[in-house]
């Protein structure tokens, strides 16, 4: 990660802290992490909500994801040109992820294979959480996964929406050496 982009992202940090929500960008065993998370890789089409400087695309794309399966959608202007100037042939969307589901089919897809989430979901109102999960779910195909991580002990879903969505919650990884320390957890439908 280049200085400008720590600059950028201190920098919108400061302007809008709690949809920042972190001082510093993920580190790439985080990002890699939340890449194998995704099976990401040729062919499949991704959703990434929050990308910030986009370290979880550089993971993305380094995991095999092509630029035209990438969709991102990110609330921040200055981070949405930023991404828009760094992957030519990407979907990168200025955009609220409550409105996944018409961003995804404006963009002309139907589905997609996996929405990685880098927004800091769990401290969301449950109204607005319920609005992206339930909108990731309404785009990803029926054995698509949903990804997302944190810095607590707990699944980053509120239990009540795992419940009402039938959703299984997975810990997929933990990354001690993230500062903090990080799980990455993934949550597919119920069959
Ligand atoms: C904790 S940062 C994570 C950035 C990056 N994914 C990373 O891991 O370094 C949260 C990001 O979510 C974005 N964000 C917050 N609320 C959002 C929303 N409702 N819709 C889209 N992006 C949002 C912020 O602008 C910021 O880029």
């Amino acid at each position: 990660m280049s200085l400008a982009e720590r600059k950028l992202f201190v920098e919108r940090w400061i302007r809008s802290p709690l949809k920042v929500a972190s001082v510093t960008p993920s580190g790439t065993e985080l990002c890699r992490a939340m890449a194998r998370a995704a099976a990401s890789g040729p062919g499949r089409r991704v959703v990434e909500l929050g990308p910030g400087t986009g370290p979880v695309t550089a993971a993305l794309r380094e995991h095999g994801t092509a630029a035209r399966d990438l969709l991102m959608i990110e609330l921040d202007a200055a981070f949405a040109d930023h991404l828009s100037t760094l992957h030519p042939g990407a979907g990168v969307v200025r955009g609220d992820a409550t409105r996944i589901q018409k961003i995804v089919h404006e963009h002309g897809w139907e589905t997609c294979d996996s929405v990685v989430s880098g927004l800091p979901l769990i401290a969301m109102p449950l109204s607005v959480q319920a609005r992206v999960v339930r909108g990731a779910f309404s785009v990803l195909a029926p054995d698509g996964v949903f990804v997302q991580f944190t810095y607590g002990p707990f699944a980053p879903v509120n239990p009540e929406l795992i419940r009402r969505l039938r959703l299984k919650p997975r810990r997929h990884a933990w990354i001690a050496r993230n500062l903090p320390p990080a799980s990455v957890w993934t949550f597919h439908r119920l069959p």
